[in-house]
C-alpha cells in the first residue's frame, strides 16, 4: 500500500488545457505521482454558468476522490474561479487553485500596479482574480479581458498564425492602452500562445503563467503537510478523461510538451 507521501496529487481540468499544470508539477516536482482527470465530454466550462460548472466540479471532485489522491490541484481557472469551495467542501484534504498563485505572482511582478487579467467569459465574470488582486494590494488596478477565441485557436493548433496575431491584437489593445506593465494568462490554454501575446505587447509586459505559479505553491503545501514524495522510483503519471481519449492523447503532446502514456475513457456523474 502507498504511504501517504507516495499517493498522487490528483489535478483536474475542463479537458486538455490542464496538462499546462501537469507540465510546470513535472518540472517543479519530478519526484511526485500524479493523476489528471480532463473532463472532455463536458468541456468547455469557460462559457458555462457557474451553476452548471459547480455542479461538473461534484463529478470531477468524486472521481478524484476515489482515486485516493492525497491533494487537489484545481487546474481549470473557470472552476478555481466559480467552485472552489466545492471541491474543498467535498475533500477533506489540501486543495488549491490557480487563482491565489497567480495574483499573487502578479502582484510580485508588477511596478505600476497596473495589472491585466485575461481569461474564459467564466473566469472573466466571476471577478475572481480581480477580488484577490485587490485583496492583496488595495493599489491594485485590475483591467480585465474575456478572450473566448483564444481556446479554439489553440485546440486547432494555431499558436503561430496570422488570424490568431489578429484576434489577440483585438484583444490585448485595450489593456495595452491602459499602460498595464503585468498581464496574468488566467486560463488554461493561454500559455501556449506566450510568443504570440508577447509580440502583440511589444514585449512590454511580464506574462503571468497561472500553472507555473501554482506549482510552486504545490511544492510549498506538500511540504506544510508534510506530503512530499522523496522516494527514488520512477514517478507514475495516469491521465483520465470523460471522452476521446485518442484525441486527448495526439493534442495532449503539444500541452504537456512530450508524449503522454496510455489515456483512459471513464464515466463520472450520473
Ligand atoms: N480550462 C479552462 C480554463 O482554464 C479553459 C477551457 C474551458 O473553457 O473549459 O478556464
Amino acid at each position: 500500500m502507498a504511504t501517504k507521501h507516495q499517493k498522487p496529487i490528483g489535478v483536474f481540468d475542463s479537458g486538455i488545457g490542464g496538462l499546462t499544470v501537469v507540465r510546470a508539477l513535472l518540472e517543479k516536482l519530478p519526484n511526485e505521482n500524479i493523476v489528471y482527470f480532463g473532463d472532455t465530454a463536458r468541456v468547455p466550462y469557460g462559457s458555462k454558468s457557474a451553476q452548471v460548472v459547480r455542479e461538473y466540479t461534484q463529478d470531477d471532485t468524486d472521481f478524484l476522490l476515489s482515486k485516493d489522491v492525497k491533494m487537489i490541484v484545481v487546474a481549470c481557472n473557470t472552476v478555481s474561479a466559480v467552485a472552489l469551495d466545492v471541491v474543498q467542501k467535498k475533500a477533506n484534504l489540501p486543495v488549491t487553485g490557480v487563482i491565489i498563485p497567480g495574483a499573487e505572482a502578479a502582484i510580485h511582478s508588477t511596478k505600476n500596479s497596473r495589472i491585466g487579467v485575461i481569461g474564459t467569459t467564466g473566469t472573466v465574470n466571476s471577478n475572481a482574480y480581480r477580488n484577490e488582486l485587490k485583496r492583496l494590494s488595495q493599489s491594485a488596478t485590475v483591467f480585465s479581458k474575456a478572450c473566448p477565441l483564444f481556446v479554439p485557436l489553440v485546440e486547432e493548433g494555431w499558436m503561430d498564425y496570422k488570424a490568431t496575431e489578429l484576434i489577440a491584437s483585438e484583444y490585448l489593445f485595450p489593456l495595452t492602452t491602459e499602460k498595464i506593465d503585468t498581464l496574468i494568462l488566467g486560463c488554461t490554454h493561454y500559455p501556449l500562445l506566450k510568443k504570440v501575446i508577447a509580440r502583440v505587447t511589444k514585449g512590454m509586459v511580464t506574462l503571468i503563467d497561472s500553472g507555473e505559479a501554482t506549482a510552486a505553491t504545490v511544492g510549498s503545501m506538500l511540504d506544510e503537510h508534510d506530503l512530499r514524495n522523496r522516494s527514488s522510483e520512477q514517478p507514475n503519471v495516469q491521465f483520465f478523461v470523460s471522452d476521446a481519449p485518442e484525441k486527448f492523447t495526439s493534442v495532449g503532446e503539444i500541452f504537456l510538451g512530450k508524449k503522454l502514456g496510455v489515456v483512459r475513457r471513464v464515466t463520472i456523474g450520473k
